[in-house]
């Protein structure tokens, strides 16, 4: 009988110290599921605390963010589309003046695809910044053959460079929260307590 029980709580801490090492392993490569390209973060020890919430704003972003770094990004956009006021359509349509348009009716006589058409809403930072990190995710069906940026502060300096370019919405507004910046100081500490906690529980084991 003891000897089950020992069997029994013997696996129970052993699935417990696996659980606690896949969530610590999991934590380090992926803060937050749908964003796997800010790994980085995590392992610096910065955004974790951050909970819900983990990395960089929108707001901050933007706020952080380099239009002439957007200018070089937009590179990767020129195939498609024209910038300047006036530009000629291409694949793409032309883009001046496009940041807080209705989607999919700024370029008049431009033949949007249906999913973009249908979509509904207008081109908030928001919105644009899911459409720039996967266009299909944002309109299923989408003319715009673009795998997405993966990196934010990429996306946010290209909305940056939109916005120099025609204008827009204004940006939102940076809040910081105190709690995010207790939790910022207290990331680093809690990372490494976790990571020791990892450590020492094989040997319990
Ligand atoms: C391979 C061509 C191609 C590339 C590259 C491309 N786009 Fe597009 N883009 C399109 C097409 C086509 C559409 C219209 C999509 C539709 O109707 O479904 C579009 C639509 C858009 C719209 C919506 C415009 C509107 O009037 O509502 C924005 C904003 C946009 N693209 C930004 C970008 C940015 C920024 C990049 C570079 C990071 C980029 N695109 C790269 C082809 C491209």
């Amino acid at each position: 009988m003891t000897d089950r029980l020992n069997t029994i709580f013997g696996w129970l801490l052993f699935a417990g110290v696996v659980a606690l090492l896949l969530r610590f392993f999991v934590g380090l490569i992926m803060p937050e599921a749908e964003r796997p390209e800010q790994m980085g973060y995590v392992i610096q020890g910065v955004e974790e605390a951050g909970g819900a919430a983990a990395g960089p704003s929108l707001a901050d972003l933007l706020a952080g963010g380099d239009a002439a770094a957007g200018a070089n990004s937009f590179a990767k956009c020129v195939a498609c589309h024209t910038i300047e006021q006036g530009g000629a359509t291409g694949i793409g349509p032309n883009l001046y003046g496009v940041m807080g348009t209705a989607i999919a009716t700024h370029a008049a006589g431009f033949d949007y695809s249906s999913a973009l058409a249908d979509h509904g809403g207008e081109w908030t930072y928001e919105n644009v910044d899911a459409w720039l990190k996967s266009p299909r995710a944002f309109a299923n069906g989408t003319k715009m053959s673009f795998a997405g940026l993966g990196d934010a502060q990429e996306r946010a300096n290209v909305m940056l460079y939109l916005f120099e370019n025609g204008g827009g919405p204004a940006f939102p507004e940076v809040v910081v929260a105190e709690e995010e910046v207790v939790a910022e100081e207290g990331a680093e500490a809690e990372v490494e307590a976790e990571a020791v906690e990892a450590e020492a529980a094989p040997e319990g084991a």
